[in-house]
């Protein structure tokens, strides 16, 4: 029993960065399986969104863009669905911002805390290496949903977005969890992770809801992003309305399967590259 999805955000990626993609969100998904295996459901989920920050392939913990003032602010949160949860916003100088979000959910009486600074030197990236990254994990018991972005490139100082706001970018409850990518000031909008979870919770399976989320962010902002979702016995629910959004999922059979690389059939010409969101 159990399984896990992890995500590198919904956008458009260069091909050339396509095997390193695929391999670490292999690594990401595979160690929170592992952790999984020994019942740790919530490190599963940590672990598992620190190999992708760690990575700097994606626009996430050492990935992060730059603001306008040419800072690192990361934005991240962490929920299981028997009511915890913790996030941190516009965060500088923290390796791993999901475990800052854990200490809140973990060590305070809050539940989301703006602006800490930590002393390390984050360089960021310059282009944006990928996008928003996100874990929704099960053991069959509890679900934890999980998000870790730098935001958006040239934002302004002090911008908070989805990735920060427990119901938008993250949720989980009851049956199910998910952790969402995309234009982060839409999708706040349509607090897109509880609508999706929400839905799971009623009967829904986590695909048909992440299609429903995706459609109402489409219908009511028109905004670009993408959700991934799982329920308690493991089911997968994926969507996006953007190019691609790399997924990597392990199911009850410990099999990692690879999705959302459809950049991939397109011609070099095509291939404009992403988009950090
Ligand atoms: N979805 C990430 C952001 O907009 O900050």
């Amino acid at each position: 029993m159990g399984a896990i999805v992890v995500h590198g955000g919904a956008g458009k990626w260069k091909r050339e960065k396509l095997k390193d993609v695929k391999e670490v969100l292999k690594e990401s998904a595979l160690k929170g399986a592992e952790l999984l295996r020994s019942g740790k459901v919530v490190d599963a989920c940590e672990e598992a969104v620190k190999v992708l920050e760690d990575s700097g392939l994606f626009n996430a913990g050492r990935g992060s863009v730059r603001n306008s003032r040419g800072e690192v602010e990361m934005d991240a949160s962490i929920m299981v669905s028997d009511g915890r949860a913790g996030a941190v916003g516009a965060v500088k100088g923290v390796k791993n911002p999901i475990s800052l979000a854990r200490w809140v959910m973990e060590k305070t009486k809050h539940t989301l805390i703006v602006g800490l600074e930590g002393n390390l030197e984050l360089e960021g990236s310059e282009e944006g290496s990928g996008d928003t990254v996100g874990c929704v994990v099960t053991d069959g018991r509890l679900v934890v949903a999980g998000t870790s972005t730098g935001g958006i490139k040239g934002k302004l100082p002090g911008r908070v977005g989805d990735s920060a706001v427990i119901g938008a970018g993250t949720y989980a409850w009851g049956r199910g969890g998910a952790s969402a990518t995309g234009d982060g000031d839409e999708i706040i909008k349509v607090c897109l992770s509880f609508f999706v979870v929400s839905l799971i919770d009623l009967g829904l399976s986590p695909m048909k809801a992440c299609e429903a989320g995706i459609d109402l962010l489409l219908r009511r902002t028109k905004g670009k992003g993408g959700v991934v979702a799982l329920d308690l016995e493991g089911n997968l629910g994926y969507a996006h309305n953007t190019k691609s959004m790399p997924v990597c999922y392990v199911g009850p059979d410990g099999k990692p399967s690879l999705l959302g690389f459809e950049v991939e059939e397109e011609t070099e010409e095509g291939n404009e590259g992403h988009e950090s969101r």
